[in-house]
């Protein structure tokens, strides 16, 4: 469905992606992952026409957005949702306004159908009838699931989630997954996910991909990739475990004293 040749992205001297391969499959989850810093975010945001390479191509069904004019590229990303890392919801609009954004950009849709559409997308995310709350009213677990019914409501084939859990308890993070395994299966979504939730995302994804030194360094079943031989893989996903014992064991400490 997506395929990514020879993506080169640089930022003045500093090259972040030095020749990144890459498919994506439909229906399939696919994680990325890497250490902070190493072009994840950069990555994705050329999968939606945000960024242009320096080199390279990326192919959507066969149309390389790379090289496609505007009326073309807004025709490709509609057809991408992306809940971004914090959310971004717009903090002076209520929840419903929030949701309804995209619809009043993109459709003709009467204000009734938009009503509509809110509360279908609010119910799919397990938040009914918060229409009319401020963001500043809700946790962060809920702000994601906001994110995310705002991210799905043009009803796009292709959801990316760049880190949906960063910033949230392991409880709700786990909630959060089960949301993003509920999107794959009901809506068959093909996913993209960012993720530093090892071990989780092994259970979570489909595929992995590493990201490392600008390149892809693997990317496979999952099983596979965590059975890897490769030295590094093996230690990040060492350092990654152990962040995640830690931050397990912080809650349940947090939980039992407070
Ligand atoms: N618009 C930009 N201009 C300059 N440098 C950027 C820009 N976006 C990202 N970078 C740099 O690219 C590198 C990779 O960033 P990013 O993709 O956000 O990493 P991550 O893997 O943590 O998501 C970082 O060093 C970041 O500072
Ligand atoms: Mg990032």
């Amino acid at each position: 469905m997506i395929k990514i040749v020879d993506l080169h992205k640089s930022f003045g001297k500093q090259k972040v992606l030095k020749g990144v391969n890459l498919e994506i499959h439909k229906g399939e989850i696919t994680a990325i992952i890497g250490r902070s810093g190493s072009g994840k975010t950069v990555l994705v945001k050329h999968i939606v026409g945000l960024l242009k390479p320096n080199k390279g191509h990326i192919f959507v069904d066969g149309t390389d957005i790379t090289r496609a004019g505007a009326k073309e590229l807004k025709k490709v990303r509609r057809r991408f949702g992306m809940l971004f890392q914090e959310a971004a919801l717009f903090d002076f609009m209520t929840v419903g306004e929030n949701i309804a954004f995209p619809l009043r950009e993109h459709t003709k849709l009467s204000e009734r159908e938009i009503n509509q559409i809110v509360k279908e997308k609010l119910k799919l995310v397990g938040l009914p009838n918060i229409e009319n709350k401020m963001p500043s009213e809700l946790s962060g677990g809920m702000k994601k699931r906001v994110g995310l019914a705002r991210a799905i409501v043009l009803e796009p084939e292709i959801l990316i989630y760049d880190e949906p859990t960063t910033g949230l308890d392991p409880v709700t993070s786990a909630s959060i997954y089960e949301l993003i395994l509920e999107m794959e299966s009901r809506l068959k979504i093909t996913s993209i996910i960012i993720s530093h939730d090892v071990p989780t995302i092994f259970a979570v994804a489909d595929k992995v991909a590493v990201l490392s030194q600008g390149q892809i360094a693997i990317c496979d079943e999952s099983q596979k990739v965590f059975q890897s031989d490769n030295p590094e893989i093996q230690n990040f996903l060492t350092a990654q475990i152990k962040r995640f014992h830690g931050k397990l064991s912080q809650f349940w400490t947090q939980g039992i004293s407070g």
